[in-house]
């Protein structure tokens, strides 16, 4: 059943998001444009989901596409805000789990980056939010995210991580259960202020299913045309990220009075 508990979200890690985890910001960008740019020029309005710090909502507002970004966290929320209002961009930031938002009109697209998704509390949670996105989207609108497989869980979700930044560092501990399929970092955060250092710590979790899981839940919620792209290519120079660990998906929701999926629906192997 799917889980109706709240998701661990981000606080104290938000205020600093973007300055622990920039090196992820360009092979997120760069299949975004490899994949989603044919699709863009039609694109007229667009939700971010699990948004974070809004940079991609940011990214699209500046294309002049409609915008609405979604966090849980209200954390991410204020500071995603505040970098919208820097940039004077017209992204409206809704703060809403991603298995039960509305949006206030259907958008063109939904991406969910940086492997949002799998920060559900459970498994079974996937359907939840595949059907609150076909709900947002217009007909023949399209979803893309990234997931961390069971293989990127096991090269990245073990042992133990350090991280410094500018008046920052950052260790974290992380692990991962390959029978019930859960991952957690345990993270320890060491702030800079003034001459002292200020310990903040977070706690993230993280789910995973196998590309079969997926593709059911799209199914289930009437998207078709599901098309899986390996992210490796898109992490070249990062050696952990290789082959098989983070899947990328662009699915479409099927046109009003189309026929049901068939189960020839395009792909490429995960
Ligand atoms: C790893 S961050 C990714 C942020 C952003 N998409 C990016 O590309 O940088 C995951 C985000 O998902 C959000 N999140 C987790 N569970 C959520 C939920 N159930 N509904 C909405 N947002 C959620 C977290 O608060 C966090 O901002």
């Amino acid at each position: 059943m799917a889980s109706r508990h709240p998701p661990r979200v981000y606080r104290s890690l938000a205020e600093h998001y973007d300055k622990i985890f920039s090196p992820l910001r360009h092979p997120l960008d760069l299949a975004r444009k490899r994949l989603l740019e044919p699709l863009l020029g039609n694109v007229k309005s667009a939700c971010d989901l699990g948004c974070g710090t809004a940079a991609t909502a940011l990214e699209l507002a500046r294309r002049g596409i409609r915008t609405f970004a979604v966090d849980l966290s209200p954390a991410m929320c204020r500071v995603a805000r505040e970098k919208v209002r820097h940039a004077a961009l017209p992204v409206q930031v809704l703060c809403a789990d991603m298995r039960s938002f509305r949006l206030p009109e259907p958008v063109d697209l939904v991406l969910c980056e940086c492997d949002a998704l799998n920060h559900l509390p459970a498994r079974a949670d996937l359907a939840r939010v595949a059907r609150a996105v076909a709900q947002a989207l217009a007909p023949g609108g399209w979803f893309y995210f990234d997931v961390n497989n069971a293989r990127g869980f096991e090269r990245y979700w073990t042992g133990e991580f350090w991280i410094e930044r500018e008046g920052l560092a950052v260790a974290m501990h992380n692990g991962y259960d390959p029978v019930r399929r859960r991952a957690w970092s345990n993270v320890d955060l060491f702030v800079r202020e003034g001459r002292l250092w200020r310990r903040l710590q977070e706690r993230v979790e993280e789910v995973c299913w196998t590309g079969a899981e997926i593709r059911e839940a799209l199914k289930a919620a009437g998207f078709t045309a599901i098309r899986c792209h390996d992210a490796a290519p898109f992490f070249r120079g990062y050696p952990d990220f290789d082959r098989g660990c983070r899947s990328i998906y662009l699915a479409r929701k099927q046109l009003r009075n189309s026929p049901a999926p068939s189960s020839a629906s395009r792909s490429t192997k995960k």
